[in-house]
């Protein structure tokens, strides 16, 4: 596989570009360094079927000349994270919209097959336990920028599957919900990493909201193979499959043990959403997915539990000469 993986510098991106290397496959990455970095490319990065391209994926020339260079497109370059979303909502929008159309048409003109890196949010405030493809989105208004994040990444599915269904592009979208592990940082406002940070530098874990909310973790060694199974499964076609963990677990109960795992003295306090993250911001109390779609396509199912994945995050942040960064 000659591949290209825009967002290859960021958390998943860099996981995802090793595991190919290492399955012996060509990597070419794309990415701007908006929140990815070099670091998380250094393991790979004298690798002899690797290439670090930098720029951006609204750059139409680029992303046509990179996608003539490859057969299949691993598109997770976007915006991400609420704090990013918060202060920089034009030119996420821009980014998260623009740049899937520019990979989806440069894949369309060159043959390439594409796997759309979508999220949750598309489900919004739906709360059901075992959200599954089908489920209806539930949103507030797009007036307000908490919700930008979740309708762009809407548009990218509905643009992916008008290309499939119309154009006969070989796309699958997956909808990744929370991922996390080593490499993911807390400066854009990532629980898990934010928590650990500052459990290990003895300040207080901040919850936003009563921290009743739940949440599913999944280590991104789960997903990362998972992305590479889906991209080659030609049923996965013109559908779109959540990706996931369905071990729940309230945002409280998540400061609790990461305080336990760290043998942390710091407090616990907890600020409004106004607070923690500025007007306008609406949390959703419960994120559970059904994965069943997966499981029957790839055999999909995480082995990592939520204390493996908190072990390892703690495990990294603890590196000597490393300090942990809370915010930026
Ligand atoms: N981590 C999660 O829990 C999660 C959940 C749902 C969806 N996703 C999706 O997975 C993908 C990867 O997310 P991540 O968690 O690794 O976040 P990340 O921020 O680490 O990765 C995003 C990467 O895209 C790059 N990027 C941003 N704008 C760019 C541009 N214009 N051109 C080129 N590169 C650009 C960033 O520098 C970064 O390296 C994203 O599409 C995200 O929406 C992630």
């Amino acid at each position: 596989m000659h591949a290209l993986i825009t967002g290859g510098a960021g958390f998943i991106g860099s996981h995802l570009t090793e595991y190919l290397l290492t399955a012996g496959h060509e990597v070419v990455v794309l990415d701007n360094l908006a929140t990815g970095s070099m670091e998380n490319l250094s393991p790979i990065y004298d690798h002899s079927h690797f290439r670090y391209v930098p720029g951006s994926v609204l750059d139409e020339a680029l992303v046509d000349t990179l996608a003539s260079q490859v057969d299949t497109i691993f598109h997770l370059a976007a915006a991400v994270g609420s704090f990013v979303i918060r202060d920089r909502t034009l030119q996420s929008l821009r980014t998260n919209i623009h740049g899937t159309e520019n990979v989806l048409t440069a894949a369309h003109r060159h043959h390439a097959r594409v796997l759309i890196a979508s999220s949750s949010e598309v489900y919004g405030k739906n709360t059901k336990i075992g959200l599954r493809e089908d489920d209806d989105r539930v949103v507030g208004s797009p007036l307000l920028h908490r919700w930008s994040y979740s309708e762009a990444k809407a548009v990218d599915e509905s643009l992916t599957h008008a290309y499939v269904t119309e154009l006969g592009l070989q796309a699958v979208i997956v909808r990744l919900f929370n991922t996390v592990g080593p490499r993911q940082t807390g400066r854009y406002g990532m629980v898990i990493p934010r928590f650990v940070a500052q459990a290990l530098t003895g300040q207080p874990l901040t919850i936003f909201g009563t921290g009743a909310q739940i949440r599913c973790f999944c280590h991104v060694h789960d997903v990362v193979p998972a992305l590479l199974a889906l991209v080659e499964h030609q049923g996965a076609y013109g559908t779109a499959i959540n990706l996931g963990s369905c071990e729940q677990v309230s945002i409280a109960g998540l400061a609790l043990r990461v305080l336990a795992l760290t043998h942390s003295a710091s407090d616990i306090i907890h600020l409004s959403y106004e607070e923690g993250i500025g007007p306008g911001y609406e949390d959703l109390q419960r994120r559970v997915p059904d994965c069943t779609r997966a499981r029957e396509m790839i055999g999909f199912r995480p082995l990592r539990t939520l204390d493996d994945i908190l072990r390892s995050v703690i495990a990294e942040q603890s590196r000597p000469g490393l300090t942990p960064t809370v915010m930026p």
